[in-house]
């Protein structure tokens, strides 16, 4: 095991009715003046806008909204709420959504804090960030974790880029979970959000880091948790119980909980990522239509470790750890599948890409070869390139 340090201040308040106390927690937390930043509209229409609003007019907390956020969140649109925020003399920041509302909050509210250095020297770690504004949320979806993680993803549209801030000022104060307001998701974004919890427990799990028995325990109950609860969600879209597991376990697996003590990876998020900059793929789908190209690539750096994921989650027994750990591979991606989800970029909405397309998206995932992309198997241009021609069809 690896030393480490371990900080998720969030307060969680969990469970049926939870929204109504939201006026009171923005209160606890010290916010007089809220921008409430959402989405598309699902919050419109499921009356939580109203009902939240209503929340803070009981508290007499003054309160504006910026709603339109888009999946993938711009940073031009973060901008624009930070000159929102400063009109409006906002000293609070309130999501309601998922991880595009939330991730667009904690910019505003970086942004908001520090009005005269640009958001994205920020977020590209050119200027330091010493302070921020407090951030709350009502979850609306169970995938990103943003609730509860350090880490927030802006696509940059003029560069192309689509880049996560890791810092603690990332740690919103508190995440109002109602599982009930999930139960109002497209089965398509249940299906990406199974996809990106997995995801966030996986990117940490393969890992070379040894003696971590507590923490691969907890990422495997997790992911045993997530792919039984997950099949009940996707088929029962009604189902609380299972819509319960999936959004604590959606918090969990990117709280930093599942991969303490070891070294991380990440490489599917960082393809995935590439191809949502560049065509808007949504997350989840970017994530399983990466995942099993990049395993099939790497899992010869210790097959022993793929094998024991897939006695552990998939319930596999196979004394060879090759073919285990192929095994593994292929349950995941046949679970992927049950789920509707896409496994390869062919299935992707955009269909099978050319080679000077997918030479693109290494390229910017390695900046043009000049650092490498994660641990397990250290990833160059070349690499992410052969992992994304494998996963163009298959
Ligand atoms: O925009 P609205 O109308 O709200 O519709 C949303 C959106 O179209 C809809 N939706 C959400 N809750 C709903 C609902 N529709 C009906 N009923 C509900 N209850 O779902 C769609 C997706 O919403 P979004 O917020 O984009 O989903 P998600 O939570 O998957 O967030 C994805 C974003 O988070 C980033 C991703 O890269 C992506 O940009 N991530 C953020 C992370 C973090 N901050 O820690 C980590 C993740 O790895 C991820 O990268
Ligand atoms: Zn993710």
């Amino acid at each position: 095991m690896q030393n480490f340090t371990y900080y998720a201040p969030t307060e969680v308040i969990f469970g049926e009715g939870t929204e109504s106390r939201t006026g009171e927690e923005v209160k606890k937390w010290g916010g007089s003046r809220v921008l409430l930043v959402y989405g598309g509209g699902s919050v419109k229409r499921s009356g939580l806008l109203q009902q939240v609003e209503e929340a803070l007019d009981k508290e007499q907390i003054a309160w504006t909204e910026y709603g339109g956020v888009k999946p993938n969140p711009r940073l031009s649109f973060a901008e624009k709420g930070v000159k929102k925020a400063l009109e409006f003399g906002a000293d609070f920041l309130l999501a309601l959504g998922g991880g595009s509302a939330i991730d667009t909050a904690k910019a505003i509210a970086h942004g908001t804090a520090n009005p005269d250095t640009n958001l994205w020297d920020i977020w590209t770690g050119k200027e330091p960030l010493e302070k921020s504004l407090p951030v709350g949320v009502v979850l609306t979806i169970s995938a990103a974790g943003s609730e509860m993680s350090d880490s927030a993803v802006l696509t940059n549209e003029t560069t192309g880029r689509k880049q996560g801030l890791s810092t603690p000022f990332n740690r919103v104060k508190f995440a109002v979970m109602d599982p009930r307001l999930t139960l109002t998701l497209p089965k398509y974004q249940v299906a990406c959000g199974i996809v990106d919890i997995m995801m966030h427990t996986l990117d940490r799990y393969f890992t070379h880091t040894k003696g971590n028995e507590m923490t691969d325990e907890i990422a495997e109950a997790l992911l045993r948790t997530v792919i039984r609860n997950g099949t009940k969600a996707y088929e029962n879209p009604g189902d609380y119980a299972a819509a319960s597991e999936l959004m604590w376990c959606g918090s969990l697996s990117h709280n930093g909980l599942t991969g303490l003590g070891a070294e991380k990876d990440f490489a599917p998020h960082k393809i995935g990522h590439e191809l949502s900059a560049k065509y808007d793929v949504a997350h989840g789908a970017s994530l399983s239509a990466v995942w099993e190209a990049w395993a099939l690539y790497v899992y010869r750096e210790e097959p022993e470790r793929f094998a024991r994921y897939a006695q552990k989650v998939w319930g596999i027994n196979c004394t060879d750890p090759i073919e285990a750990a192929e095994q593994g591979i292929r349950a995941t991606a046949a679970y992927f599948k049950s789920l509707d989800m896409p496994v390869c970029i062919g299935e992707l909405e955009i269909g099978v890409r050319a080679e000077e397309e997918l030479l693109d998206m290494a390229k910017r995932c390695t900046g043009n070869d000049s650092f490498t992309v994660a641990k397990f198997k250290v990833l160059h241009q070349e690499d992410v390139l052969e992992i994304l021609r494998m996963a163009n069809h298959r």
